[in-house]
């Protein structure tokens, strides 16, 4: 994004010797020099924790993300319990969709449902951008609770769902097996595909201008269903969405640093790169070596352990696996320590206590 990084690092050196967790996060997005990396999970609050399964035989997950106390309370969860430097916001990519008017449930079989699939054109026309900030009025009071709670000691991160994820999602009507409507529209209807990823941009770009102004310190976009594109079609059907979203958002006074996930995509690093984001993330299936050779020194990256270590390995592999990571990135200013997707509903917590405790120990 333009017009950031102005700020000079003022309130703690690195230099100086303690860093607080929000300042390494925002520094390591930055690329400066950090004593450690700093280390967030995707997915870190929810299933895995048992202060999390207790709140939801009260609560259902809508009710959650909706209440905004009880969406900080679940978002305060892991990082009380593990001291992560990053919290991440308890929402979900759905409620834009939800927002634009099309609400989803949880089958009682698994995955989620929404009330409709966008099948023609007049159902694009339908959808509502203007009430959108509106409508998730929630996710503004979630944020301006946790910031406040949160103070200068731990980064927050809000994040939104990318035009073309969330548009396979819509397309499709809920979470399905395969995700193959959206594909179909933008081969067989250009101009329409078109219509909805605006549609979508604007949305997206005034939701997390909103998160911006609510005390957010950095954005992630989620593009978890890049990878079901050809590396022909990415930039058209994803790429430069998120690009016209990042330079969109203005952040007055501050430097905001924006992270793109984009899952199985990186056989399109220039399409990555011109999205302006600060930080990339690498998934688990792309070795985070091949990824430090390529990248330009000013970009971030993020990532990138194996998730289903955290469920199925033992501690120790944990931690041997977690300072391989750590190995591969040594000296390379601009690590955020991550796995290369999210954390499983059955990981194991002392597997995550031992991911946590190497990254921190790691000298
Ligand atoms: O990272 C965090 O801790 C913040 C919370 C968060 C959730 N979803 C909570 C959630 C975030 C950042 C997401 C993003 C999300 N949601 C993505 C992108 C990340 C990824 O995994 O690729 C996607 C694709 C979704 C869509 C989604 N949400 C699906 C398909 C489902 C149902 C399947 C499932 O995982 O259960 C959800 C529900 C959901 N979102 C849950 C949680 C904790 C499970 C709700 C529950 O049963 O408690």
């Amino acid at each position: 994004m333009a017009a950031i990084a102005t700020k000079a690092n003022a309130d703690v050196p690195a230099a100086s010797g303690k860093l607080t967790n929000r300042r390494r996060f925002l520094d390591a997005c930055r690329c400066r020099a950090v004593d450690r990396p700093p280390v967030w999970l995707m997915r870190q609050a929810g299933r895995a924790l048992p202060e999390y399964r207790e709140l939801k035989e009260k609560h259902s997950f809508l009710e959650l993300i909706q209440t905004p106390e009880l969406a900080a309370e679940v978002t305060l969860q892991p990082v009380r319990r593990f001291g992560f430097d990053a919290a991440i916001l308890f929402s979900d990519i759905l409620v834009i969709p939800e927002a634009m008017g099309q609400s989803y449930r949880f089958r009682d079989t698994g995955g989620l449902v929404m009330d409709f699939a966008l099948r023609t054109k007049a159902d694009i026309e339908r959808l509502s951008v203007e009430r959108v900030v509106e409508r998730l009025s929630y996710v503004d009071q979630a944020l301006r609770l946790l910031r406040k709670e949160l103070g200068d000691q731990t980064a927050l991160i809000g994040f939104s769902g990318s035009p073309w994820t969330l548009a396979t999602f819509m397309m499709e009507g809920g979470s399905a097996e395969k995700y193959t409507r959206a594909l179909k529209l933008f081969h067989e209807d250009r101009q329409t595909f078109y219509a909805l990823a605006e549609k979508l941009t604007d949305a997206i770009t005034a939701y997390l201008q909103m998160q911006i102004n609510a005390g957010a310190d950095v954005l992630q976009l989620f593009d978890s269903h890049g990878g079901q594109l050809a590396p022909t079609d990415f930039q058209e059907a994803s790429g430069r969405w998120m690009r016209d979203i990042i330079s969109e958002l203005r952040t007055p006074n501050s430097e905001l640093p924006t992270i793109v996930f984009s899952l199985g995509t990186h056989g399109n690093w220039d399409d990555l790169l011109a999205t302006g984001a600060s930080v990339l993330g690498i998934d688990w299936q792309f070795p985070l070596a091949h990824a430090r050779r390529l990248l330009p020194a000013n970009i971030a990256l993020q990532g990138n352990l194996a998730p289903a270590l955290l469920s199925d390995a033992t501690p120790d592999v944990v931690a041997t696996e977690t300072r391989a990571v750590l190995e591969t990135m040594r000296g390379r200013r601009g690590h955020i320590f991550n796995m290369g997707h999210g954390v499983p509903p059955n990981a194991k917590l002392e597997n995550i206590a031992a991911l946590v405790d190497t990254v921190r120990g790691f000298k």
